[in-house]
């Protein structure tokens, strides 16, 4: 990718911001391999049940085997895929700023895996399981089996990841917020922007005076919100920033 795509205006708003916000979304995993959701004009399916069906809370009522089947699935196919440049280098973008808030909606803990610290997951972690009573939860590993059983109540578990129809993890959304109110310059990173409030991040940061990028092989919804729109893989214009850009400040530098 021609660092071209990086204008002179982003570059000197990138060397020159203290507050930045990331927030990420499938399309940055996809590099990895991990599928999106939308994008391509697909939606993702799984046993003829569109994915926000299986990935319901209805669903958990109804049929909460099918749900952990979907998510053991969703598991396999993450657990030989890596982090992508685009991870990589945003892992590094903490050094770059005085403030640095990552918020994703991804629950594949990619960014973790490249070394980002403090993420926000706004849509909970797939390998991580919780009580569907109590606020138990209890992490799974790679290769051991997964526990189907509360260890406090007894009762059964359901993977640790916001459904179609639940609220957000409390304080997350809030936190991400204030952040993205605080910010001088945001990162819209690989989502279609469709699901709220994830989506509202952005708005809220730009009507706050941040200067507003999308990265996003296609336009979204978002698009016309935004200062400046790069389309391409954010696998291949994300690295270009550590590339181009010198590095002005050490973080907590006064
Ligand atoms: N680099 C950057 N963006 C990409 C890439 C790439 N290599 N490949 C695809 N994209 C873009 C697509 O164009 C699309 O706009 O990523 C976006 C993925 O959109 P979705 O699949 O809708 O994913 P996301 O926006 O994260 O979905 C939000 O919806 O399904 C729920 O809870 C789930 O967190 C998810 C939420």
């Amino acid at each position: 990718m021609k660092t071209a795509a990086i204008s002179s205006e982003l570059r000197a708003r990138f060397a020159q911001a203290s507050h930045a916000l990331v927030l990420t979304g499938a399309g940055v995993s996809a590099e990895s391999g991990v599928p999106t959701f939308r994008g391509g004009g697909n939606s993702a399916a799984w046993k003829g049940m569109p994915f926000d069906v299986i990935s319901s809370a209805e669903m958990v009522q109804r049929n909460l085997p099918a749900v952990w089947e979907w998510f053991d699935y969703r598991r396999g196919i993450l657990e030989s895929l890596k982090p992508n440049p685009a991870h990589l280098e945003i892992a590094q973008w903490p050094k770059r700023f005085r403030e640095f808030t990552l918020v994703t909606q991804n629950v594949d803990g990619l960014h973790q895996q490249a070394g980002s610290l403090n993420v926000v997951e706004l849509h909970g972690n797939i390998w991580s399981a919780r009580c569907v009573k109590c606020e138990f939860r209890s992490q799974i590993i790679s290769g051991v089996a997964r526990e189907d059983t509360c260890l406090e109540c007894g009762e059964r578990l359901r993977p640790d990841v916001v459904l179609f129809g639940e609220m957000l993890p409390p304080g997350a959304f809030e936190h991400a917020a204030l952040k993205a109110s605080q910010s001088d310059l945001c990162f819209v990173v690989g989502t279609s922007a469709l699901v709220y409030p994830a989506a509202s991040l952005p708005e809220i940061a730009k009507n706050s005076g941040a200067y507003l990028c999308e990265i996003n092989p296609e336009r979204t919804g978002l698009s016309s919100l935004c200062d400046e729109v790069i389309n391409g893989p954010a696998g291949e214009i994300i690295p270009l920033f550590g590339e181009i850009i010198p590095q002005t400040i050490s973080a907590g530098q006064t």
